[in-house]
């Protein structure tokens, strides 16, 4: 009687403290398996749903140059982005693909309000990037751009 009243002493509380490791170990278990599901999850929604959306919404905030950069009456080609920016006149900036229209060089030059192409010297407008001087024989295609304040975007 007597050795039986001290045993169940130690004995609870041994198992509580070993329970207690096991509870800590299932939900440190749990917390990970959780955290595996959300990642997994989010990475999949995520490549569904918002790839598509943030590329769109990044073009339009992609900031191409200042309105500085960009000379009156002349312009500056973006080579990486394939755009010539213009400014025909004061204030006023167009944009055009910098790829010619006659085989595909990249317009090179942009004074008084001429964009030349270095390859056989065909020659757009500054203004709407129409045809002055082949062999091109189409125009430059327009590019959108939108200008605030002093910076000019990609539209
Ligand atoms: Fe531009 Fe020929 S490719 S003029």
């Amino acid at each position: 009687m007597t050795s039986e009243s001290l045993h169940p002493v130690p004995g609870p509380a041994r198992r509580t403290v070993v329970a207690a490791v096991g509870a800590a170990g299932i939900a440190v278990a749990l917390t990970a398996c959780g955290a595996d599901d959300k990642a997994s999850d989010s990475v999949g929604s995520g490549d569904g749903g918002s790839g598509g959306k943030s590329s769109g919404g990044g073009a339009g905030g992609t900031e191409l140059a200042k309105t500085a950069d960009i000379p009156e009456g002349g312009g500056k080609v973006f080579a990486d982005q394939g755009v010539v920016v213009t400014q025909p006149a004061a204030g006023t900036f167009k944009a055009f693909s910098s790829k010619c229209t006659h085989q595909g060089c990249a317009v090179k030059g942009i004074a008084n309000g001429v964009i030349t192409c270095p390859c056989h010297g065909s020659q757009f407008s500054a203004t709407d990037g129409s045809v002055k001087k082949g062999p091109a024989t189409s125009a430059l295609a327009a590019a959108n751009i939108t200008v605030e304040g002093d910076s000019i975007k990609l539209a």
